[in-house]
C-alpha cells in the first residue's frame, strides 16, 4: 500500500477539462458556473510556456477566484443589510454567500481550519483552556450572523449584523491572503473531497452548522458540486471511464434527490446517505485509485482510507491512546481482562472495575449514582465502558485525556478503590497465575505498575465494538433495522436535533469527520425527575477540573451506544428511562422545564415532538446496542 503522505504531485497535468465531454456534464449539472471560472483561470496562465500546470495549479488559481467570489458575497451581504429591512431580502443573500463559502469549504478545512472556524463555527462563547485570564472569546462568522436575521430580521439587529458581517469579511479577505501559498497535493485533494463529504453527512443535512435557518438541504448541491468539479479536473488521469460515469450519475441523482426535498424535518436522511452519500464515498476511492493517486498515511481516527463515516473497521481505537507502543496488544488486553476483574488491585481487596462497570448491564451498574469502597454514594453515574477509547477526554466533566491516566486515577481515589497502582502491582506480582499473562504481554514476569495501567486499557479498547443492528444497516443490511427504528434515526439526524451533539457514527461528542476532539454541552439538568419547577443539579461538571465559568454545568457528550443497557441516566442518574430523556429534550432542555441558565448550550425551543415520534426516536436508540 503507498504510504507516502505528502508530494504526490500528478505530473500530466492538462487541458482537458475541455473535452467535449466535460463540457456536456458541466453544463448539464452547473449551468456553467464551474466552466467560466475555469476558463478565466486558463486565459491567466502562461500561453506559450512549456510547463502544462498541473491539476494542483488549476484548482489553487480557481481556489482563489472562489475565496474573491465568497468575498464578493458578503460584501452584498453588507449592501444588503445597509440599505434594506426586508427580511426576505437579506436571509436570500446571506445564503448565496453560505453557498459561495460552501464551494470552498474542503480546501478552507483543509489549508486553513482556524479560518474555517471563523468563517463557520459554533455561535458559542469560548475559553482557552490555558487562558490564565480566561478571556472570553466571542464567535464569529455566518452562524453569529444567521441569529440575528432568522428566522426575521428586524431593524434592533442591524448594527450587530453590520459589524459580525464586518469581521466575516476581514475573515474572508485574510483567507485570500494566506492561501495564495498553498501547496496543494493530488492525495490532499482527494482525501478533502471524502471528508468533505463525511462532513455533508454528519454536520450538514443534521444542521450543525445552520442551526436557526433550517436550510441546510439548500446547500447539498453546492458541495456536491464542488466535489464534482475537483473530480473531473482529473477527468484525463482515471483510466476506469465507466466509474466516472457512475459517479456523475450517482452523484447528479443525489443533487435530484436535494432538490426534491429540501424541508428540513421532513428530509429522508438514511436514504440520503445510504442511496448517495455512502456509494459516492465508495466510488471516490475507486477514482482516486484508478488516478494512481497515493493515499497517504496520517495518524487519525478515522482512517484516511475509510470510503464512508460507516465503515467501524476503519476507526481506530489507539488513535487517543497514551501509550503508541501497539505490539503484543492482544496478550496485553488478555491481562487487561484478568486485572479489570481483580479485587486485588483495590486497596482493601473487595472493589474491582467490574464490580461497578458489570459486563451484563452495558458495563454501568443500573444505580442512580455509583457506589463507592465503603458502599457510599459517589458523585456520579457509573458510564458504559463499551467504545470508551473513542473520546479525546474522559470522565464527566472531561478531566482526563488518556485511559492509561483514567485508570491510575481511579485506583488511587479514595472513593472508589483506595490503593494505587504501585500498591496493586506489587500484590498482583505475588499472584503466580499471572506471571504467564505479565510476561506473554510485557516480556516480563513483574509487572511495572505503568503497565498494569497499561493492560487495562488494552482490554478497554478491545471494547470498541461498533456492531450494532444500525451499524449492519449501513453496510447495506436491509432487514437490520425496521421502518419505526429509521424513521427514529431520521428524526435524530433532523428535526430532534440530537446528531447535532452526539454525531454519528459514534453517537458521542467526539466530531467527525477529523474526530480529534470530544465536546462538552450545557443542558441544564435537573436535580430531580420534575418537569415544572425543576431546580439545576449542583455538580458544575466542567467547571470542577478547568475553573472556567463559561465551562460550568457543562458535561462530556456521551455515546448512545448501548444506551439501552445502562439506564438510569445523565451524570446523576437522575431520569430512569430513555422516554423521560426524551421529554427533557423536546421541552427544551433544563429552559424548559424551569431552570434559568444563560449559558445553556442545548437550543431552548421546544422541539415539539409528537408521542409517535417520542417512540420511534426510543425505538432507534435501543437499535444502538453493540453485539457482544
Ligand atoms: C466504585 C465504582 C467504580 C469502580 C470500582 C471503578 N469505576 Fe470507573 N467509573 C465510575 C464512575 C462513577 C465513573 C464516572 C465518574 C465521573 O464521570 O466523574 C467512572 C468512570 C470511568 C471511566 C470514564 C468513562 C468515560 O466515558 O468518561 C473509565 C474509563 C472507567 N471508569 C474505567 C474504570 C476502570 C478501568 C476501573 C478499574 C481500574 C474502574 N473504572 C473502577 C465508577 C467506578
Ligand atoms: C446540545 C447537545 C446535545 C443535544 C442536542 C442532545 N444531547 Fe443528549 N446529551 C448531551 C450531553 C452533554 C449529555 C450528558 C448530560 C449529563 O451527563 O448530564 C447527554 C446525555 C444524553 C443521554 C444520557 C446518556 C447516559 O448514558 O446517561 C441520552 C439518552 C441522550 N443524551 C439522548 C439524546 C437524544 C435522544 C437527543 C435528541 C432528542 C439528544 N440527546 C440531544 C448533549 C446533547
Amino acid at each position: 500500500m503507498p504510504n507516502k503522505r505528502t508530494k504526490v504531485r500528478s505530473t500530466d497535468g492538462n487541458l482537458s477539462l475541455f473535452t467535449d465531454n466535460f463540457m456536456k456534464k458541466a453544463l448539464l449539472l452547473l449551468a456553467s458556473l464551474v466552466f467560466v471560472s475555469a476558463a478565466t483561470v486558463l486565459c491567466k496562465l502562461p500561453k506559450n510556456d512549456t510547463h502544462t500546470p498541473l491539476t494542483t495549479e488549476i484548482l489553487q488559481e480557481k481556489y482563489l477566484q472562489d475565496i474573491l467570489a465568497l468575498q464578493k458575497e458578503v460584501q452584498k451581504l453588507q449592501v444588503t443589510l445597509q440599505s434594506s429591512t426586508d427580511t426576505n431580502l437579506i436571509q436570500q443573500q446571506f445564503l448565496q454567500a453560505r453557498k459561495a463559502y460552501k464551494r470552498i469549504e474542503f480546501l478552507v478545512e483543509l489549508y486553513n481550519p482556524v479560518l474555517a472556524k471563523g468563517i463557520n463555527g459554533a455561535a458559542i462563547d469560548e475559553v482557552e483552556e490555558d487562558d490564565p485570564l480566561q478571556k472570553i472569546v466571542p464567535p464569529s462568522g455566518f452562524q453569529v450572523i444567521e441569529e440575528l436575521i432568522f428566522p426575521t430580521f428586524s431593524i434592533e439587529n442591524q448594527a450587530l449584523a453590520l459589524q459580525e458581517t464586518g469581521i466575516l469579511l476581514s475573515t474572508v479577505s485574510r483567507l485570500h491572503k494566506t492561501s495564495a501559498y498553498n501547496q496543494m497535493t493530488d492525495s490532499h485533494i482527494f482525501d478533502a473531497l471524502r471528508l468533505e463529504l463525511f462532513r455533508l453527512v454528519a454536520l450538514g443535512i443534521t444542521g450543525f452548522d445552520m442551526p436557526i435557518a433550517q436550510r441546510s438541504m439548500t446547500e447539498i448541491d453546492e458541495v456536491l458540486t464542488s466535489i464534482y468539479n475537483t473530480v473531473h479536473l482529473y477527468e484525463n488521469k482515471i483510466a476506469d471511464k465507466k466509474a466516472i460515469e457512475k459517479f456523475d450519475t450517482t452523484l447528479k441523482n443525489a443533487i435530484a434527490f436535494a432538490a426534491q426535498n429540501t424541508d428540513f424535518n421532513s428530509f429522508d436522511r438514511m436514504t440520503f446517505i445510504q442511496q448517495f452519500a455512502n456509494p459516492l464515498g465508495e466510488q471516490l476511492v475507486i477514482l482516486q485509485n484508478s488516478a494512481k493517486i497515493a493515499f497517504f498515511q496520517e495518524k487519525r481516527l478515522l482512517h484516511s482510507q475509510a470510503s464512508s463515516l460507516f465503515s467501524p473497521q476503519f476507526y481506530s481505537s489507539y488513535y487517543f491512546a497514551a501509550e503508541q507502543d501497539t505490539n503484543n496488544v492482544v496478550a496485553k488486553a488478555e491481562l487487561g481482562e484478568k486485572l479489570f476483574f481483580e479485587p486485588l488491585i483495590s486497596g482493601n481487596n473487595s472493589v474491582s472495575c467490574a464490580t461497578c462497570h458489570q459486563p451484563q448491564k452495558g458495563f454501568a451498574d443500573g444505580q442512580k449514582v455509583g457506589r463507592g469502597i465503603h458502599q457510599q454514594a459517589l458523585l456520579r453515574n457509573t458510564p458504559t465502558l463499551l467504545n470508551v477509547a473513542l473520546q479525546a477526554n474522559l470522565f464527566a466533566d472531561s478531566r482526563v485525556s488518556y485511559l492509561e491516566d483514567q485508570i491510575a486515577e481511579v485506583i488511587a481515589n479514595k472513593e472508589e478503590m483506595h490503593s494505587s497502582a504501585e500498591k496493586a502491582a506489587q500484590k498482583i506480582n505475588q499472584l503466580p497465575v499471572y506471571q504467564t499473562l505479565n510476561e506473554n504481554a510485557f516480556g516480563n514476569k513483574t509487572l511495572q505498575p505503568r503497565q498494569l495501567s497499561e493492560a487495562i486499557a488494552a482490554y478497554l479498547r478491545k471494547l470498541t465494538l461498533l456492531n450494532s443492528r444500525f451499524d449492519h444497516y449501513m453496510q447495506g443490511d436491509h432487514t437490520a433495522l425496521n421502518s419505526i427504528e429509521i424513521q427514529g434515526f431520521n428524526l435524530f439526524m433532523g428535526k430532534a436535533k440530537c446528531a447535532t451533539c452526539h454525531f454519528v457514527p459514534l453517537f458521542n461528542g467526539t466530531v467527525p469527520p477529523d474526530f480529534s476532539k470530544t465536546e462538552a454541552e450545557i443542558l441544564g439538568v435537573p436535580a430531580k425527575p420534575t418537569f415544572n419547577n425543576a431546580t439545576l443539579d449542583k455538580d458544575t461538571g466542567k467547571f470542577m477540573s478547568t475553573k472556567v465559568h463559561l465551562h460550568q454545568f457543562a458535561f462530556k457528550t456521551p455515546t448512545l451506544r448501548n444506551v439501552a443497557q445502562t439506564a438510569p441516566y445523565m451524570h446523576n442518574g437522575v431520569y430512569q428511562t430513555l422516554t423521560e430523556v426524551i421529554e427533557f429534550y423536546n421541552k427544551g432542555g433544563g429552559a424548559g422545564i424551569g431552570i434559568d441558565l444563560a449559558t445553556q448550550t442545548l437550543p431552548t425551543d421546544p422541539l415539539n415532538l409528537t408521542e409517535k415520534e417520542k417512540i420511534a426516536l426510543v425505538s432507534f436508540l435501543e437499535a444502538l446496542d453493540d453485539e457482544r
